[in-house]
Parts: structure tokens; sequence; C-alpha cells
């Protein structure tokens, strides 16, 4: 029988990504719901495609469009939360994609897993600011979150031989500026930061890689997702993206998942687990690559790695606070209003003036998340118009 399931985010890198999978093994999953934020036109012909039961515009105005767009078909239109919400609890749904940027669909996220559905994870944001939430929801419903993203898929995977572990290294490329100066990098436009060079990804994961936010924001994840504390989880840079985490034993075995830098393998994995199916990626040729490099991360260049990892350690809001706060400063970089250096600057100060609470709930990692928001806002702003940081 067929796989129902639902992909929250459908329209961006990694959505369209899910759907060629489905579109590989048209009888083995059954698209059952999509789910977009404003970009009416790819999703009406996404369900034209894939013919799913159910879709969803977060942006309420423009979902009369999408309506329209799809009068002739099958298919229920629905708008706003609520229909993020039904999406990801529809019934007969067995696996819900959870590729959204940002938090907007956490509470959807719980949600799923109240009502029974396994989450297949790309959303990373949702996990650094209430995986605490998350995973209570994860235990208390008996569900499983299978990460999507890389290297997340990677340590599961090697998880999967038994014995202590003794720590994951989590591997990153380096993103487009590892060999530039502090003054290159003052100076990068968003074009250059954008020219990823290894992964095609969104542009809101592709800035946090050229900063290496991402490995921070993926170091939180592990911890959520793998229950590890901080110091078991190393970030190793590795310029070939070939080897994409790994895990040491206490027997000093040291198991590594290496693979093609192409996201459909980790995404197919996460919906087919705990199989595994063959898929049309091109095979890594070792010797062609000749060899595998690997080094410390310059934290001195790229503090937003620690940002992140001292929001980490601290908790509580604070990684609700840094994720937010990176999502507006990474906004003003893209839209050319702040330096590529700033980011890290607003991220710095926004948490340095936020009050945390220790155990927050949802309400209070809401709330974090929309102060930061406000305050990086105002930062950023303040940056953008006299090129200093707000005092
Ligand atoms: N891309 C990768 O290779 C990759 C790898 C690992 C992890 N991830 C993680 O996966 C998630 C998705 O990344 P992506 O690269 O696929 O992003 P993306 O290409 O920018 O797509 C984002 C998706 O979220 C929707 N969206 C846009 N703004 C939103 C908002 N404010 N609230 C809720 N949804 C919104 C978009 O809808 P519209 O198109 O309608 O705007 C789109 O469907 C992120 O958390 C990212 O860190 C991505």
């Amino acid at each position: 029988m067929a796989k129902e399931i639902t992909i929250l985010g459908s329209t961006g890198s990694i959505g369209r990504q899910t759907l060629e999978v489905v579109a590989a093994y048209p009888e083995r999953f059954r698209v059952a719901a999509l789910v977009a934020a404003r970009n009416a036109e790819l999703l009406a012909a996404q369900v034209r495609r894939f013919r799913p039961r159910l879709a969803v515009l977060l942006d309420v105005e423009r979902a009369g469009d999408l309506a329209a767009m799809v009068q002739d078909l099958d298919v229920q239109v629905l708008a706003g939360e609520e229909g993020l919400k039904a999406a990801a609890c529809l019934a007969g749904v067995e696996l819900v994609v959870a590729a959204m940027v940002g938090i907007r669909s956490l509470a959807a996220i719980l949600a799923a897993l109240e009502a029974g559905k396994d989450i297949a994870l790309a959303n990373k944001e949702v996990l650094v600011a209430a995986g605490h939430l998350v995973m209570e929801q994860v235990r208390r419903s008996n569900r499983r979150i299978i990460p999507v993203d890389s290297e997340h898929s990677a340590i599961f995977q090697c998880l999967r031989q038994g014995g202590r572990v003794v720590e994951v290294l989590i591997t990153a490329s380096g993103g487009p500026l590892k060999e530039m100066t502090p003054a290159e990098m003052a100076a990068v436009t968003p074009e250059q930061a954008l020219q990823h060079p290894t992964w095609v990804m969104g542009p809101k994961v592709t800035i946090d890689s050229a900063t290496l936010m991402n490995k921070g924001l993926e170091v939180m994840e592990a911890h959520h997702l793998f229950n590890l504390n901080y110091d078991q989880i190393k970030v190793l840079i590795h310029p070939q993206s070939v080897v994409h985490a790994l895990v040491r034993y206490g027997d000093g075995s040291l198991f590594a998942h290496l693979g093609p830098a192409d996201m459909r393998l980790p995404i197919q994995y996460a919906l087919t687990w705990p199989e595994r199916w063959d898929l049309d990626s091109r095979f890594l040729d070792l010797t062609a690559l000749g060899h595998l490099d690997f080094a410390e991360p310059d934290r001195r260049r790229f503090p937003c790695l620690d940002l992140a990892l001292q929001a980490g350690r601290e908790g509580g809001t604070y990684p609700a606070v840094l994720s937010a706060a990176d999502e507006v400063a990474v906004e003003y970089f893209l839209g050319g209003k702040i330096p590529l250096t700033a980011i890290s600057q607003v991220v710095a100060r926004v948490l340095e003036e936020h009050r945390p609470v220790a155990s927050p709930d949802l309400e209070q990692v809401l709330a974090a998340d929309a102060w930061a928001r406000g305050r990086a806002g105002e930062v950023a702003a303040h940056i953008s118009s006299t090129g200093a940081e707000s005092r």
C-alpha cells in the first residue's frame, strides 16, 4: 500500500526534492497534502501534478488565487494557521515532511506528533528553538523524528551500530567564504555568498552555511535529536562534503557516512526508513576524489559558530532568540542593507539584551522569537543607516 505523506514547505528546495523522490516511486507514495507560504503558482502546479486531497497557502490573501487555479481539480484549499494544522494532522497520513523555514510550523509539528504522525524533519529552526518541547512530544506520542538534514541523517545511520557513543563529528564544507580575509568577507555580496561550493539549497540556509551559523544550529539539532551533550558534538571543516558525519564509539571505531552531495539521498532515506531504496544519484568516485581533508573551523573569522554553541549550552529561550535574530539579519544581508559580517553583530547584540526564560513553554518560545525579530530588525536597521552597531 502507498505511504501517504504531507509536505509542509513543498515549494522550497527540500519540498521540491521530496516531490522528486515521490515521483520516482509513484506506486509507493501518495501525496495527501501540500503546504506553501506564498508561492501560489508553484503550489498550483504541484497540486495539478501530484493531486493531493488538501492544499494550503499560509498567505491568506493569495489563497483565493490558488483556489481559482485548481478549481477544476478535486482538492480542498485552505489558508493560514488553520490550514497548516489541518494538513499536519490529516487522517490517513503516516509521515509529515517538515520543510518550511523558521518556526511558523512549530505548533503544527507538535500537533502532528500528537495526532500520531512521524516527522521527516528538515526544518532545523523548530528543533533549535523548541527542541525540548518537540522531543517531549515525540516521547509522549511514541512517534519518531527521522532527520532530513544530511549531517543528521548521516549520524542517524551511523548510530545503528550499538555500543557506547563517545562523540559525533559533524562536517561543514566551510562555505564559499572559507578562504576569504576578514576585509573580503565584509565586502562580500549576497550573490557571492549564495554560491555554495557543494550544495544547492534555499537562500537562508545557504547564507547560514557561509557564516557557519548553520553548523551551530546543526549542533543544537543533534543535541536534541540524539540526546547528546554539547561536549559530545564536534564540528569539522571538510571541503569536499563527501563525509557528512561520523560517530565515534567507545572501542575507538569511527563510523562515517559518505555520499554524494545530493539532498534527495537523506530525503529519500527519511521517507523509506527503515528500508534503503535505490536512487539515481551520481555514485562517488573515490579515486577521482583522491583525498579527503579535515580541519578545525576558524572560530575568529566565523563568530556565528560560537554564538550558536553558547546559546545552545545556555539553553532556555537563548536558542530561539539566536535563530530568530539570525533570520532577520540574514534577510537584511540578502536585501543588500547590511554587510555579511554584521550578521554576527546583530545576533550578538540581541542575545546580550535578552532576558532568558529557563524552560519555556510554547507561548514563551514564540514570545522570545517575536521579541528577537523585533529587536534584530532595529539593530540591523541602525547598522544599515549608520554603518555602526547599535548601542
Ligand atoms: N535546502 C537544503 O538543502 C536544506 C538542507 C538541510 C536543512 N534544510 C532546512 O530545511 C528547511 C527548508 O529549507 P529550504 O532550503 O528548502 O528553504 P526554501 O527553499 O527557502 O523553502 C522554504 C519553504 O518554506 C516556505 N516559507 C517561506 N517563508 C516562510 C515562513 N516565514 N514561514 C513558513 N514557511 C515559509 C516556502 O514557501 P513559499 O515558496 O511559498 O515562499 C517554502 O515552501 C530549513 O529549515 C533549512 O534549514 C535545508
